[in-house]
């Protein structure tokens, strides 16, 4: 007797459903509560002969686990389809809330201008490395022994004596081209620099320039003007003017600074050209006969002009970006307005 009332249940449960909070309140009244089914075979259990009371007990209890394991698994199963239902009525034709898409970070832009201006004239691209030794950095460039660039406090050295340093411009790559590369080259460099310097608006450790060279026979200084006057030009606008003053790099002879006139006032005077009217954007020269020698190339049937330029200055100028640490910092306040370079 008992024994088929307790397979008719075990099918019961083993047959039973639940899609929501109802049903599963139903399960629960019929095979969990005091009152359930198996509450009441419970209740019967005193009218058992005392010989079988043990055995129906045990097989009462596993009626019990059985409808508990069937309560959890059908309290699943209506969580789950909780989370179907209500994807199911999502509203597809919502706005998702947008994708931010990134945008071209100022320098990379005013480094990719600077290379289209100069491949469209002729120039290609050559990179060089950043930890460097004391020949390609100085001395192959014309550096004095004593010159105050070699001193500590300017360059980051990795190792001494040898000395392993990280390059404190781009020049040094115009050294290497000229080692393994017989003119005519025409490259510029653009690469990343460090120097020994506290950051601030106006200084930082890391920073970018783009150096150029151009050695073949019988180019002049005029060549060395025309180039940049072109660049300067097709960086700023037409009506950019152009100066050279006069200036001083070892490693060139005649040297001279590249001036253009003031983005901010266009010359009227201003803080940021300290009310000259101009400033500077790059240093340049011949390249010193002492520097083409050290490179295996004869000063007397070639040569050539360089010059190098910083890209965070130059896109400052472009931009007015009036602090150097902004560039790095990842703000998206900044970088959001260059949005539309492209
Ligand atoms: N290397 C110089 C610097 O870091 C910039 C420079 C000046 C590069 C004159 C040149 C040059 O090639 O001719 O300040």
């Amino acid at each position: 007797m008992m024994q088929e009332k307790v397979d008719t249940i075990l099918k019961e449960i083993s047959d039973s459903k639940a899609s929501d909070a109802d049903q599963l309140e139903a399960y629960r009244l019929k095979f969990i509560s005091k009152k359930s089914v198996i509450g009441e075979l419970f209740g019967e259990l005193k009218n058992v002969p005392n010989d079988q009371k043990k055995e129906v007990g045990q097989q009462l209890n596993r009626l019990k686990s059985a409808a508990q394991e069937k309560f959890k698994e059908l309290i699943n199963e209506v969580d789950s389809s909780k989370h179907v239902e209500s994807s199911g009525h999502a509203d597809l034709t919502l706005p998702d809330g947008g994708t931010e898409l990134g945008s071209m970070h100022p320098l990379n832009y005013v480094r990719f201008k600077i290379i289209e201006i100069f491949e469209r004239i002729g120039f290609n691209v050559a990179d060089g490395p950043e930890v460097e030794d004391d020949w390609h950095n100085f001395t192959a460039l014309n550096f004095p022994e004593n010159h105050p660039a070699r001193e500590m406090q300017d360059t980051f050295f990795i190792e001494r004596n040898p000395d392993v340093l990280l390059r404190t411009h781009t020049s040094n790559v115009q050294v290497r081209l000229m080692e393994k590369q017989k003119p005519p080259i025409r490259s510029i460099m653009p690469g990343r620099v460090f120097r020994n310097e506290a950051i601030s608006a106006r200084a930082h450790c890391v920073f970018h320039q783009v150096e150029g060279l151009y050695i073949d026979k019988n180019v002049s200084f005029v060549d060395l003007k025309h180039t940049l006057y072109h660049f300067a030009k097709e960086m700023f606008g037409k009506d950019t003017k152009v100066r050279y003053r006069p200036s001083y790099f070892p490693f060139t002879e005649p040297s001279a600074e590249i001036d253009i006139s003031c983005q901010i006032c266009h010359g009227d005077g201003c803080q940021l050209c300290k009310y000259t009217g101009w400033v500077e954007i790059a240093g340049s020269g011949m390249v010193d006969p002492n520097v083409l020698s050290n490179c295996d190339i004869d000063p007397e049937e070639f040569t050539g002009f360089a010059f190098g330029m910083g890209i965070e200055r130059i896109t400052q100028l472009k931009f007015r970006v009036d602090d150097l640490r902004l560039y790095t910092e990842n703000d998206i306040r900044f970088l959001k307005q260059f949005r539309s370079l492209h």
